[in-house]
């Protein structure tokens, strides 16, 4: 008999075809939001689990799928997996890591762009239609080449960040727990936070989020930021305090923001929608086809390899 998989998202077809030959799965490809109790009840004989990162899997939930050996999250976060629990309780934890490094770079680079130069903004003025002439002053933004980078979180996204830095003449800071050759190697300097936050142009957050990092970006470090600086947030919207961001976006404090993950996502705080200075976007850093498909893929074959008993592709450790 094959074990029973519980999907929690839809995924693509190949990923799904590959899993069926594999496991008894109840799919999700319609979509449908389900709640707590209805996971718990489609998992209620589950061996195995797919979720993403948007998932929320709390200990009650867990305790309700007493079969549970493995999940595995189409994501390279694992915030939102209880790992000391599933640890415990012999569940094995996989997750997507390396290949969606460029996908996340590119768009941290790509929100730090249209931050910078008013991309959205302009956009819309211009579909409102009040362009009627061209002007020195009209949209002036912040320059990119030959500005400081400060990245936060010098992992592999990081350090994809900072090797594209090099094309815009950009100096680079870099603050992580350790200091790495391979920082060194892109030309990054490690500062502490305080320095970091003070000589920054661009602030780009790439850092795993946890319970120590809730807030790591609060009213006091935006006032440690230059009033030119702009922030960008590709990690987890808990890393940054959505309403001191706010309030520093309206008051001028710091000159704008890019941000694709939100403390409360999808619910986005109507402050932060208030403020023009910043560019939202709806948590899609790894959203390209070829890399959502690569992260469905890696998800499943780390199951498949689970199934057959083969060692796991890219466990969390
Ligand atoms: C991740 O992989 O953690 C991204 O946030 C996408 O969910």
């Amino acid at each position: 008999m094959k074990p029973k998989l519980v999907i929690t998202r839809r995924i693509f077809d190949e990923s799904l075809a590959l899993l069926q030959q594999h496991f008894d799965v109840t799919d999700n490809q319609n979509d449908e939001t389900l709640d707590q109790n209805e996971l718990a009840h489609r998992s209620a004989q589950a061996k195995a689990l797919f979720v993403v990162a948007t998932d929320k899997l709390p200990v009650p939930l867990l305790d309700a799928m007493p079969q549970l050996q493995i999940i595995s999250t189409g994501s390279v976060g694992t915030n939102h997996l209880d790992l000391a629990y599933c640890a415990a309780r012999h569940i094995s934890v996989t997750y997507t890591p390396d290949v969606l490094t460029e996908a996340t770079a590119d768009m941290a680079w790509a929100l730090l762009m249209s931050t910078a130069r008013r991309v959205t903004e302009a956009e819309q003025w211009l579909r409102q239609g009040h362009w009627d002439r061209w002007a020195f002053d009209q949209f002036l933004g912040v320059s990119v080449h030959g500005a400081t980078l400060g990245i936060v979180g010098m992992g592999r996204i990081g350090s994809a960040i900072a090797r594209r830095a090099s094309g815009f003449g950009m100096k680079v800071l870099y603050h992580n727990r350790s200091q790495s050759e391979q920082a060194k190697a892109l030309g990054a300097t490690w500062v502490d936070k305080t320095s970091l936050l003070r000589e920054a142009d661009f602030v780009v957050l790439v850092l795993p989020y946890n319970a120590a990092n809730h807030h790591w970006i609060d009213a006091a470090s935006l006032a440690q930021m230059k009033s030119s600086a702009i922030l960008i947030n590709i990690a987890r919207g808990g890393i940054v305090d959505d309403t001191a961001l706010a309030q520093a976006l309206s008051s001028q404090q710091i000159a704008g923001a890019g941000l694709d993950v939100f403390e409360g996502e999808p619910v986005v705080s109507p402050a932060l929608l208030a403020c023009k200075n910043v560019v939202l976007t709806p948590h899609i850093g790894s959203a390209t086809a070829a890399t959502r498909r690569a992260m469905s893929m890696l998800a499943s074959q780390n199951l498949v390899a689970w199934a057959r008993g083969e060692l796991l592709l890219t466990p969390v450790e």
